[in-house]
């Protein structure tokens, strides 16, 4: 794959470790929930080193000192529904008072064009960075429209957060977005003739909500 000034693929051994482990058929819908959450509080950790933050004063038993804390309204989270839903648990480990919006997309089976059903964004989101979630990046059509909804609400700086992508979906939204920073936990082979990720790890949301 060609390299984007935009996107990071983390490649991490304990990230990979747990992907690992989502991947496998085997793993039970709980285990998969908690590993999804897990590999998103790691990614986000590595990829908020420049989160906004304030300077406040506090009284330690010794005396006043300055310190450092995450600005107020610093990050916005936004889940691509369903599968990133399962992700937000992890973002918020993080940014407890983070505030969540929702984006209603979904493709069609045959044609895997993306189809908006759903938008509700926190106030204010524009002030802040959005974190667009979806745990899989493949022909990469429900992230362009997602963050293209998200310009259109506003939002100046997204940041994408996707555990697995294929590569011609990493390359999608890095040319339709140069602005967006995408951070990708593992890039994968490629996509199946039914637009599905290999090696993957099956249809996310349905592991995540036990749906098949
Ligand atoms: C999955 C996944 C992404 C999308 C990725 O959602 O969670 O949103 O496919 O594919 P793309 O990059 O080719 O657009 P799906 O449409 O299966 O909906 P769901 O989360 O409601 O199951
Ligand atoms: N959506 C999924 O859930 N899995 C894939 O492999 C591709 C799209």
């Amino acid at each position: 794959m060609k390299e984007y000034a935009n996107v990071t693929i983390f490649d991490h051994p304990l990230i990979q470790h747990k992907v690992a482990i989502l991947r496998d058929e085997k793993t039970s819908t709980k285990e998969f929930r908690e590993l999804v959450e897990e590999i998103t509080t790691l990614m986000v950790y590595e990829a908020f080193k420049d989160v906004p933050t304030k300077k406040v004063m506090v009284q330690t038993p010794l005396e006043l000192t300055e310190q450092t804390m995450v600005a107020d309204n610093a990050v916005s989270i936004v889940p691509i529904l369903r599968a990133g839903l399962g992700m937000v648990n992890g973002v918020h480990t993080l940014f407890p008072l983070a505030r969540v919006g929702h984006i209603g997309m979904y493709r069609n089976e045959e044609t895997l064009q993306p189809c908006e059903y759903y938008c509700k964004l926190p106030e204010g989101i524009e002030n802040s960075i959005a974190i667009l979630l979806d745990p899989m990046l493949a022909t990469g059509g429900s992230a362009v429209a997602a963050i293209d909804a998200l310009k259109q609400r506003g939002c100046k700086d997204i940041r994408l957060m996707n555990i697995i992508g294929a590569p011609i979906g990493v390359e999608t939204v890095a040319e339709a977005h140069p602005d967006v920073k995408i951070y990708v936990s593992t890039l994968d082979r490629q996509l199946n003739d039914v637009g599905y990720i290999l090696p993957g790890l099956g249809d996310a949301g349905d592991r995540l909500f036990g749906t098949k």
